[in-house]
């Protein structure tokens, strides 16, 4: 579905294990009104995920993507989502208006990570691909770079910043796209109508 036909926009938070994907979209949520999608219920929740062979991280799960995007279709196509998962080059980019991917400084993460018990595999695995900026690379490839927007999210102030700088997109994304639209008409454009205004 074109943006023109959503009311409200579609968000992707992406990032590495640990940078700060649900602890963002669950207060942007809050505070936006806007839903938070978070990909690892849905795929608990239609179990969709079949275990890996893995023997160091059996708790690994590999989704069948074709399902996940039949499970969320409707919701993508109705808008005003905010998806939560570490892959994003899946969705469709008809259905995307802006990507966020999340960075985080290495000693942060390491510790983050290892707060959770991660095994020395899975924790070293985690750190080369935010290290690697695989996520980033992954936004800019499948999704016009305009809309691609990475990121800080080391500290607390990180977080609120980035919060406070998306809702004020989702706004103007209203004002320019949903039914805020017709009352907006004849201000002209604006700098923060682009996502690169967030890159700050
Ligand atoms: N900007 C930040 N400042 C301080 N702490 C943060 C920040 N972002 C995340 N954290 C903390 O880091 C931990 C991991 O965050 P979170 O669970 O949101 O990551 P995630 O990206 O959703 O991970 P996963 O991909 O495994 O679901 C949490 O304890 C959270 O409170
Ligand atoms: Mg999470």
């Amino acid at each position: 579905m074109p943006a023109m036909m959503r009311t409200a926009p579609n968000i992707i938070v992406t990032g590495t294990p640990g940078v700060g994907k649900t602890t963002t979209c669950e207060e942007l949520a809050t505070k936006t009104g806007l839903h938070h999608l978070n990909i690892n219920e849905v795929v608990k929740k239609h179990n969709i995920g079949e275990a890996s062979n893995d023997p160091d991280d059996p708790n690994t799960k590999i989704v069948d993507e074709d399902r996940l995007l039949d499970c969320i279709e409707n919701e993508l196509e109705e808008g005003g989502q905010i998806v939560d998962w570490h892959a994003c080059d899946l969705f469709p980019p008809s259905m995307i208006d802006l990507v966020c991917v999340l960075r985080c400084d290495n000693k942060t993460l390491y510790d983050r990570l290892k707060a959770r018990n991660y095994g020395e595999k899975k924790l070293q695995e985690n750190m080369d691909c935010e290290i690697m900026e695989v996520l980033l690379d992954e936004a800019r490839e499948a999704y016009d770079e305009q809309i691609v927007v990475e990121l800080r999210s080391d500290k607390t102030e990180d977080m609120d910043s980035n919060i406070e700088r998306i809702e004020q997109w989702i706004q103007n994304w209203k004002k320019d796209n949903g039914k805020d639209k017709v009352e907006a008409q004849g201000e002209g454009q604006r700098d923060e109508d682009n996502p690169m205004f967030l890159h700050g």
